[in-house]
This record gives C-alpha cells, structure tokens and sequence, in this order.
C-alpha cells in the first residue's frame, strides 16, 4: 500500500489584546527602545490579561484551523497542545481544549519541548496520520510565558509574549504535504533556559515565589549560537532528506527568538532574505506558539502557492530543535 503523506489543511492563531510595546518596558527595567530593537528586532509583543490562560487563545486558534479544513471536530483523532505554561499542571491543556472544541473522539494531551514543541507536534502527528492510526490532528503551540517572566530581569523580559497557533493536519492530496521531519534534544544544556523551581524538585512554596524561581533563567548568548547552528544543520537535513537544496526553498519561517538569529540562520543556509518570514517586531518570542502564529500570517497574506516548498525550524529550551520540509 502506497504511504499517505499528511498535510497542513487549515491553520489559525489568536493572542491577548494586550500589547505591551518597548516603551512599557522603558517605564519597567533599565533599558531602551533603541537597544531592544538593535539586538533582538523586537518593538512590541502580546500580553494575557489577568483573567486570560492559555488554552483560551488555543481554542480560538484551533477554531480558526477546524473552520478552515472543512472538518467536523468529531474526525480529529488526536489533539496535541506543545506549551511550557499550560492552564494547570492537571489536566493537559490539550484535554481542556478538546472539550472546548467538542473533539471527543480524539486522544490529548501536552508536549513540552519549548520553542520546538510545535515542530514536535508536527511530527508526531505526520507519523500517524502516515501510519493510518488516526486521519485528522489537531497540533498547537499556546503560551501565556509572560506569566513566568520576571519583569525586574532585563535580560529576559524583554522577549517574550503570548499567543497561539494551531494547525489541522490530515492526508495529503497528490504529492504535496509533508517531505521530512527531524527532531532533537540535548539535555545536558537544560540549565540554558529553564525555570528552576514550581515542580516536584523545587516545590512552589511561598518562599521559592518570593525568590522568583518559578520565573525563566537564561543564557541568552549561549542560546544565541546554538540555535544558529541547530536551525541550519536541521534545515539542511530535512532538505537533503527530501533531495532538495536551500535554493528550491520558496519559503522559509523560523522560530521567532531573535531578529538576529533568523539573519544568521539565513546566511549559513545561504537562502536571500526575502523568502525568510519575520514577524518578530510585533510578536517577540512566543516559544511554541512562534512557528504556528507565523505559519498562519503566511496563509492568511497569501504567501504560499500550491507545490511550493515551504521550511519550517526551530530551537528551544531543553535544548531542543526540529526542522520539517512541505511541498504546499
Ligand atoms: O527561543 C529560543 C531560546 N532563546 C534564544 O535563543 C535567545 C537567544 N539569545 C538572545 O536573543 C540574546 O542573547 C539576548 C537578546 C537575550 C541578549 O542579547 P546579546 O546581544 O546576547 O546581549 P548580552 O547578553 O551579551 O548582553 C550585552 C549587554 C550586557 O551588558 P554588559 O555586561 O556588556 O555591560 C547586558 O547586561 O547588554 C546588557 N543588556 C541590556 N541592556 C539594555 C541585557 N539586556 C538588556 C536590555 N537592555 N534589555
């Protein structure tokens, strides 16, 4: 029996109407406009109200994506939220999302794999929709991180926002969908980006609050030259994999962590700027939501006509990273 290839089918994404822009952030933390904007691209991004929790925006989002791909939430097998800041420890966010959408028949639940998470999803789901376990999935990046951020660290709070992405995946038509996926982690840099308290090692206490150790810590120039190198190497993989070269690439959209990062992954891959998506000035650092929110804005502008190549890559805490190459 021939392989069935998956494909995106329908995307969507939603975020808080907060906006906090880097002149908040001025009022907040010994910094500049002119210096968030120089080293990150970043000028504003979103931020949940108090009130407002992540599966809130995963909802609208996956509604958008059902809307979209013409199914009835009933066909979807399998529901996967990729998200560090969930609604709660439990259920899943993905348990609470399905009820929401009333995709009962479906298997749910969270991934944890950072900035990567939805790469990750993306994956999981390829290979069962691939293998015939299950015809439609539901993948999403959701997070409310600015919960987690600590708005007294200049280092960190200047980069990250809210926001989620979703994405219907199904069986493919003819030869487009899904050419290859590729996944990776290394645990021995888990102290690069992490939140070292609020689980069962560190349990959240009234004093592990007040030292803010449920809020992320950062090696942001470590990070920086990892994820350089891991989103190239993984872009070129997928690519390989596939038979194709950067140059074939017609669109590219990165993980948004850093204006400068997505400049230097482009270069090492050699691809013209034109064809690599940013949307980082208005959205920073959105972790798994990134890759989705993007991947929507370029659906909804049009960016995308049926055969192109279209590569995805990201990198995250973990450290984790994946790349995935579809002919739309
Ligand atoms: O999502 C995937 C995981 N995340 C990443 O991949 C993030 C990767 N890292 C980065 O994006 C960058 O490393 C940052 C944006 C976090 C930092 O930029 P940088 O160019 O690496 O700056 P730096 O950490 O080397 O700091 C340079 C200087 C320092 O001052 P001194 O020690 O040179 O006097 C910092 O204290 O900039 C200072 N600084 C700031 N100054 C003004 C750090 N943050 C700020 C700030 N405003 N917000």
């Amino acid at each position: 029996m021939a392989e069935v290839r998956s494909a995106i089918l329908g995307t969507g994404r939603a975020y808080p109407q907060g906006i906090l822009t880097n002149a908040d952030l001025e009022k907040m933390v010994e910094t500049s406009d002119d210096w968030i904007t120089t080293r990150t691209g970043i000028k504003e991004r979103h931020r949940a109200a108090e009130g407002e929790y992540t599966s809130l925006f995963a909802v609208q989002a996956s509604r958008q994506a059902i809307e979209r791909a013409r199914i009835d939430p009933l066909e979807i097998g399998l529901v996967i939220c990729a998200t560090v800041s969930p609604d709660q420890i439990l259920p899943s966010t993905g348990c609470l999302i399905q009820a929401e959408l009333g995709a009962h028949k479906a298997a749910a639940f969270d991934l944890v794999a950072a900035c990567s998470g939805f790469l990750y999803g993306l994956t999981m789901a390829d290979k069962m929709i691939k293998t015939g376990q299950i015809r439609y999935a539901l993948v999403i990046g959701a997070e409310v991180l600015t919960r987690y951020v600590d708005f007294t660290d200049r280092s960190t709070c200047i980069l990250f926002g809210d926001g989620a992405g979703a994405a219907v995946m199904g069986p493919a038509e003819g030869d487009r969908g899904v050419l290859s996926t590729r996944i990776y982690s290394d645990g021995r840099f888990a102290e690069q980006l992490y939140s070292p308290g609020g689980g069962t090692r560190v349990r959240p206490t009234a004093e592990t609050l007040a030292q803010g150790l449920h809020y992320f810590k950062m090696k942001g120039n470590e990070l920086f030259k990892m994820a350089v190198r891991s989103m190239a190497d993984v872009s070129i993989e997928v690519l390989n994999e596939a038979g194709f070269k950067p140059e074939d690439v017609k669109l590219f959209i990165p993980h948004q962590a850093n204006q400068r990062i997505t400049d230097a992954v482009a270069s090492r891959l050699n691809v013209d700027g034109s064809i690599v998506y940013s949307n980082i000035a208005y959205h920073g650092n959105t972790s798994a939501a990134s890759v989705p929110i993007a991947l929507d804005e370029c659906v909804e502008k049009g960016m995308m006509s049926e055969g192109d190549l279209v590569l995805l890559a990201s990198f995250g805490g973990g450290v984790t990273w994946g790349g995935a190459l579809i002919k739309w």
